[in-house]
Formats: C-alpha cells, structure tokens, sequence
C-alpha cells in the first residue's frame, strides 16, 4: 500500500479498496478460511451459571476493581451463553467461512480435573454451538485454552507454574477430542502463550504483575516457567491428538502467539542485534521450541540457568508439535538496545532490549489511527510472514487475530478506520502469499464487542457493536457490512 502520509491515511487505503489492484475474495483460494473470532471468557456470560466454576480470571477482575471497573458486567459479559444461536445467525450474515471460539475449562471442567467432575450442561452448550456453526456452513477454530482456566488449580497448586498441570490440561483436551473431534477441524492449544506469560509475570501493568522478584529486580524467572509448562502442555496434548485421534477425526492442532514485527530504531548495528533478540525473545521463545525442540542459544546465553531446561524426551516431544501456527498481529515497534533497562514496559530485560514507537527521527512506524490504540503497520505483518518462512520451513499458518478497537469514536457504527485497517491487513496477506508464505486462514477480531482483559470494557472492538444500555442489541458496524460485502462479492461490481 505504500507509504500513506495523510492525516488520515486510511482515506488513502478505502480508495485502494476499490482499485483493481486490491485483493479481491476470489483471489484467494476457495478453501482459505475467512472469519472472525472470540473467546469463552470475553463473550459467554453466565459467569456463574450452567454449572461453572471459577476461573481464574473471575479472581483478577475481583482483585483489580480499580482497573476493571463495574465488576458486576463482568458474569453477565454479552451473554454469548443464552444468545448463541442469535450469535450465529449473525456470523452467517457476515458471510465468513470460519468462527474462532474458544471453550471455557471452567465450564466444562469445574474444578479443572477429572476427578473433580464434568459438567453436563457446560459440554452441552460447546455440542450446541459447534452443531449449530456448522448448520449454518461455518467452520469451528477452537481454542482450547484462551487465558481463563479453572482458578481451582491455581489455588491448589499455582496452575502453569507448576508441572502438574500439563497432566490436567491433557485430561481436559482429551475430553474435548473426544466429544467435540468428530467435528471439529481446526484445534489450537493455547492462546498467545508469551503474552499470558508476560502479561501474568513480568509485566508490572496496574500492578497485576504478582511476582515480587520481577517488581524488583526484573529477573522475571516466573514467565520463563509459565511459559515453559505451556510448551509442555502444548507438546504432550498435541501429541496425544496426533496419535490417538487424528488419522481416525482428519482434524490439525496448532498453537497460537502474538507479538509484532520489530524494526531497528536506527541503523546503529547495536540496535540491529536488539531487533533479532527481541525477535528471538519473543518469536523463538516460542517457535524455537515446536520446530527445533529448544529455545534459541541467544535466550539460554543471556537468562542462564533462570530459563527452565527440557529433558531429551521433552525435546522430541516438542520438535515439529505443531501442524500450523496461528498468529494474532496488531502492530510492530522498533526496536533499541538498552543494556540498562529501567521502564516497566512490555519487552524482555533479559533481551537487552526495549521497544519504542518513534524511531531516532521521532516517525512512527506506519499511521497513527485517530481512533485505535496503536499504529498501523501492515506491512509488519508481510514482514513476520516471510521472516516465518523463512526460518521456519514455510509451516503453514492462519492469521488468528487481527483487528482494530474504536476507543474514541464518537459513532461506534461509523467505523471507517476499521474498514481500512482490515483491508490494508488483508492486502499484506495476499502479498505475503504471493511471495510463497504458506497463509491458509484469516480471521478478523473480533465477532462482538467484548470484555478486554487488560481494559475491561473500554474498548469496542467488534464487527458487531453490542449496545450495553440497549438490552446488549447486536447491531452491524460499517466494518461488518464491508467485511460482508467483501466476502460475498467483488467490490469492483
Ligand atoms: C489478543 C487476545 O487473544 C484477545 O483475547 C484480545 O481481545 C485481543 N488481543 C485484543 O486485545
């Protein structure tokens, strides 16, 4: 799309849209998957209902009162519970192919174990929903854990932070194989599994950071065994699919992360070599592990013995445990050296490295959106695409998330900004394609407007605009009506 050096550059991409050199739907294959998306937590409701349990995001909203607001929204949420069927009619009309949801451990394992029970009803709302998707000719994307899980297990035995839980989530996903697998496709284990490391553990945002040693020293050794025993918990129930249900069920499991591309802030070799930690910090972190079996060298060199060791069995087990990755983009930053980090802002100490939004000539990478939170840079994401392909053998991936709020707008209906935030995403995607990346899917965030887990209900991020004074009425968007009409015809028409 270029360089778009207007105040309001989206005009610049909304008349691209009608060009013919913009991406049409048929340019795609037929069988890419288009949708949107959600989560058990930010959209079902009946927090408290259907045979629930706690989750342990029931516990931080209870504790930061301060940050999240009106706590009494938060069972009720856009009770996604009762209105599925609505929901899902609603998801026809948009047209998309595919629906990115996520089942709630709580509600269909109350005390996150299975001894502690299964709950009926919880497995026969999921068994509803995913019938009900797929009456409607639209695939299920299903996450098996997004952020929320049983505070049960956080109380007994401080959940991710301990081992044992890679037992429990096995059980759980097992469960969910086994009822749902007939019909579901597309599973993916854990939700940006750095930002839940992250957001639990070194970041110091409104104080939800719990861990002391983080606060004050920023040796954030928790993250480093959150997300380890993510690794495993992803490794070992992927391979339990592999084995046991997926040449019998033809479905394909993966893991999805977050995180934007990093530039340098300046030509400064330093700042180069801080661009690539960040990138392994982050990317490897992950990606090292389920394709090569271990965390990058840089990551092992600079945090020690503070970073968890997998054992050789573990190694095998992680090694190529991902049929696919899932990414959710949002925007990038740059990226400068800083050996002596002080501000508590989002990007590993460890890494040496911090993030800036404006580089050393104080420009923003991409366009600043007057009415969302970040920049735009969708040329970030065509850069990750093919840094993936890269160094990664081409893996197949499906752009799980990516999408814009509308925090300021004074219409949440007119939301234009929108518009050319997805298309001018969709656009790099094509590119990235075009290129030889190997993307199948892309999925818009989100379906409705939600609880956001850093902001409670702040934002309006959804295609579909819930109005909370208006009995929570569901009601279209601009955004969704492009979205819709982009599906269903060409836009050149
Ligand atoms: C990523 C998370 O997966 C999702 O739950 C959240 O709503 C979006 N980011 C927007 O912050």
């Amino acid at each position: 799309i270029g360089e778009p050096a207007t105040t309001k550059p989206y005009d610049y991409i909304l008349k691209f849209l009608s060009s013919s050199s913009f991406p049409s739907r048929a340019s795609f294959p037929s069988d890419f998957l288009f949708g949107t998306g959600s989560s058990a937590l930010q959209i079902e409701g009946a927090g408290h209902e259907g045979g629930r349990g706690l989750g342990i995001w029931d516990d931080i909203v209870n504790q930061h009162k301060d940050v999240y607001g009106d706590v009494d929204k938060f069972p009720k949420k856009i009770e996604h519970y009762k209105r599925y069927k609505e929901d899902v009619q609603l998801l026809k009309r948009l047209g998309v192919n595919s629906y990115r949801m996520s089942i709630s451990w709580s509600r269909v394992m109350p005390n996150g174990t299975l001894e502690g029970g299964i709950n009926k009803e919880g497995i026969n709302f999921y068994n509803n929903l995913i019938n009900e998707l797929l009456e409607n000719g639209i695939e299920p994307f299903v996450t098996i854990l997004h952020f929320d899980y049983p505070l049960a297990l956080k109380q007994k035995f401080g959940g991710f932070l301990n081992h044992s839980i890679v037992k429990h989530y096995k059980d759980y996903s097992e469960l969910l194989f086994k009822t749902y697998g007939d019909r579901v496709k597309y599973w993916t284990t854990i939700n940006e599994v750095e930002v839940t490391s992250i957001f639990q553990y070194m970041l110091n945002i409104d104080n939800i950071s719990t861990d002391e040693e983080c606060k004050t020293t920023r040796k954030c050794t928790l993250s480093y065994t959150l997300l380890h025993n993510f690794l495993l918990a992803h490794a070992s129930t992927s391979k339990l699919y592999r084995t046991k249900f997926q040449a019998i069920q033809g479905g394909e499991i993966g893991l999805v992360l977050s995180s934007g591309c990093y530039v340098p802030y300046s030509s400064k070799l330093e700042d180069v070599a801080a661009t690539q930690r960040l990138m392994d910090f982050y990317w490897g972190w992950i990606l090292d592990p389920v394709f090569h079996g271990n965390y990058p060298k840089i990551m092992r060199k600079l945090v020690g013995n503070r970073l968890p060791k997998f054992t050789k069995k573990e190694k095998k087990m992680l090694k190529g445990s991902t049929n696919f990755i899932g990414i959710n983009y949002y925007t990038s930053h740059f990226a400068i050296y800083e050996p002596n980090r002080t501000k508590s802002i989002g990007d590993s100490y460890d890494a040496l490295a911090r993030s800036e939004v404006f580089n050393e000539e104080g420009k923003p990478l991409g366009y600043k959106d007057q009415y969302a939170w970040n920049y735009v840079y969708p040329e970030g994401l065509y850069n990750m695409l093919l840094y993936i392909k890269d160094k990664y053998k081409n893996p197949k991936v499906y752009i799980t998330e990516n999408g814009v709020a509308s925090t300021k707008i004074p219409n949440p209906l007119k939301d234009e900004h929108r518009i050319a935030y997805i298309a001018a995403h969709i656009n790099a995607t094509k590119a990235a394609i075009d290129d030889g990346a190997n993307v199948r899917g892309y999925f818009a965030w989100a379906a409705f407007d939600t609880f956001e887990f850093q902001a409670g209900y702040s934002g309006n991020w959804g295609l579909y605009h819930v109005d909370f004074n208006d009995n929570l009425k569901r009601i279209p968007t601009d955004a969704a009506k492009w979205y819709r009409k982009y599906l269903t015809h060409d836009l050149r028409d």
